[in-house]
């Protein structure tokens, strides 16, 4: 089994909340067919740490944002040496930070170095925007993301990562994107590995795809080649539809 699913609860979930999902998934996801991550805002993460390892479940926790400094004078941010140890994964890259924080492609880069120095496996989200695709940008958006974000690590480093491909008009809008889109824009990020770190490697990085996601669409991506799982947001929010999404 080497599907990944993960939730991104984004700013959603007080602790209490956070607490009683995390239980339901825990004892609804009885016969998982993916590897499932959690990614709960940062006030929650020690809570389901402490949830998870109390009942030893299979559920892995990820962060949804990390500071490219590993320590210092930035209010309100959080480093990668506090989350080691309490998460696996860690989303970076997300076109939410992208457009409302105006995180640019040098930033994601260092996120991404971050992550790899601080052992944190990162989930490095990409996509186009609406324009870019309606002027037929949509693969060199993707193919810029890709090789600024990742000019930080080395070729060794690249192995623990994980792709999202998201694209920006699929994100919390109801329209999925069609398979078809879905799979020209996989195969071209698995060529784009494959070219710059060979077929070793490229083979390692695991490519999801994220975007309106839900149980009645989750099979049609999970189906298409080099697809290795979902980056689900809205519908991860719901335990019965997250645990069946994870059950497929
Ligand atoms: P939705 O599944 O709500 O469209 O969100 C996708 C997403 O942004 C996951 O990171």
């Amino acid at each position: 089994m080497n599907r990944l699913v993960v939730g991104n609860w984004k700013m959603n979930m007080n602790l209490r909340q956070a607490e009683t999902l995390i239980t339901r998934l825990r004892q609804q996801i009885t016969a998982p067919t993916a590897s499932v991550v959690l990614c709960p805002s940062f006030v929650s993460l020690a809570k389901a740490q402490e949830i998870i390892l109390s009942h030893k479940t299979f559920l892995q926790l990820g962060a949804q944002n990390i500071n490219d400094n590993d320590e210092g004078a930035f209010t309100g941010e959080v480093a990668g040496p506090m989350l080691k140890g309490l998460v696996k994964y860690c989303i970076v890259g997300h076109s939410e930070r992208r457009i409302i924080y105006q995180e640019d492609n040098e930033l994601i880069a260092r996120k991404v170095a971050a992550c790899i120095r601080n052992k944190l496996t990162p989930i490095l989200c990409v996509g186009e925007t609406t324009n870019a695709r309606q002027d037929g940008l949509a693969q060199r958006t993707v193919l810029d993301q890709l090789e600024t974000n990742l000019s930080e690590i080395t070729r060794d480093e690249a192995s623990n990562l994980v792709i999202a491909y998201e694209p920006v008009w699929a994100i919390g809008s109801g329209v999925n994107a069609e398979p078809s889109i879905v799979q020209a824009m996989t195969l071209t990020i698995h060529q784009y590995l494959f070219n710059k770190y060979g077929q070793a490697i490229a083979d390692k990085i695991a490519i999801l795809y994220g975007g309106s996601t839900n149980v009645d669409n989750a099979s049609a991506y999970l189906g298409l080649h080099k697809v290795g799982g979902l980056l689900v947001g809205g519908a991860s929010l719901n335990y019965k539809e997250f645990s069946s999404i994870c059950q497929l």
